[in-house]
């Protein structure tokens, strides 16, 4: 397969025309510092219905709001005390706080019910990578965007994953480099009687608990239950071994931290050093290369410590390993 999405390099050009594109209904993937986004205009119903063709996502599930400063989200969602002092002290960066609709605003331009499921909660964010900002700043309009992959498939943290992989649905790819944390955003509901955390990502939960005390889980894998009850998610193509302290014939072998004895054929490490941050930039990164090749039978991953952002890598390990 030799077509790909078209690359856009983000110069004051580049960015006019990924700008252009979006006022005209399109979709444009675009780097954040998490990961690669599939953005389109939040507030035209038919932009919105493209996201969900090109993933192929169920369209009961809905999209997070992307702008670039809380006041720019203030007319679409109700930010409660909590969620303002959680704006503050994390945005723009990796967090998602869901948060209800604002039903009360005047704005001419609402977010389409599609991008919400018609849900009466709203998921924002405000991205710092810099080309997301200038992106949506120049943009003016809250922007929907999932990950940049086919729905229940691998997260995409380069370009180039997104040209290949949505090569036929997805027309332009803005270029912002490795995406710098490599997990998806950390998502927290506000909007119950206490804060409950929906998806473990990358802020780690401890970080969150120093601002606000105890967050209590919602993320249903929560507990290392049988992979049918986990929603298949992440998922390369290869099948997942996970807590394997050995590759199997035939297998590639994900390792994390100092290397035992001699490496393996097909061995990449996640962080020599044990370092989880730097896991977490590599994770899907080398789950991509391990799963563009042909000549192994499955991956085989060691055992990640379950501390900082080790939950949300194992995680997304767990979800991966749903056939
Ligand atoms: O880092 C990220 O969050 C990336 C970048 C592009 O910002 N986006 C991302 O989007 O990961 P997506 O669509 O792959 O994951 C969004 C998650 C979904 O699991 C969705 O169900 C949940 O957020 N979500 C969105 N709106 C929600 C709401 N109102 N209530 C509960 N969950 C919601
Ligand atoms: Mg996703």
């Amino acid at each position: 397969m030799n077509h790909m999405s078209r690359l856009i390099i983000p110069d004051a050009r580049g960015l006019a025309d990924a700008v252009a594109a979006w006022r005209d209904g399109e979709i444009v993937a675009f780097p954040t510092e998490t990961i690669y986004g599939l953005g389109a205009d939040a507030t035209n119903p038919t932009a919105v219905a493209r996201i969900y063709e090109a993933k192929g996502r169920p369209t009961f599930n809905p999209l997070i709001i992307h702008a670039h400063d809380a006041a720019a989200l203030a007319p679409h969602a109700v930010f409660t005390p909590l969620a303002e002092e959680l704006a503050v002290k994390f945005w723009p960066g990796p967090l998602t706080m869901v948060l209800n609709r604002n039903t009360d605003s005047d704005t001419k331009r609402p977010v389409a019910d599609i991008a919400t499921a018609g849900l009466s909660t709203i998921a924002v964010r405000v991205p710092s990578h810099p080309v997301a900002r200038s992106l949506l700043e120049a943009f003016g309009r809250p922007v929907a965007a999932p990950s940049a992959n086919p729905s229940g498939m691998l997260t995409a943290t380069t370009p180039k994953h997104v040209a290949q992989e949505m090569a036929d649905t997805v027309p332009y790819v803005v270029v912002g480099g490795r995406s710098q944390h490599g997990l998806e955003s950390t998502i927290i509901d506000l909007t119950g009687p206490a804060p409950r955390l929906l998806r473990h990502g990358a802020i780690p939960l401890e970080d969150l608990e120093a601002v606000i005390g105890k967050i209590e889980l919602h993320t249903s894998s929560e507990e290392p239950t049988a992979p049918g009850q986990l929603t298949k998610h992440y998922a390369p193509k290869h099948a997942l071994r996970l807590n394997a302290t050995d590759p199997a014939p035939g297998e590639a072998y994900l390792s994390f931290g100092p290397q035992v004895g001699k490496l393996h054929a097909i061995q990449r490490n996640l962080s020599e050093g044990g370092d989880l941050t730097e896991a977490a930039a590599n994770l899907f990164m080398y789950l991509h290369e391990f799963d563009a090749r042909d000549d192994i039978t499955g991956i085989a991953v060691a055992p990640i410590p379950q501390t900082g952002l080790g939950q949300a890598i194992n995680d997304r390990l767990a979800r991966g390993a749903v056939r």
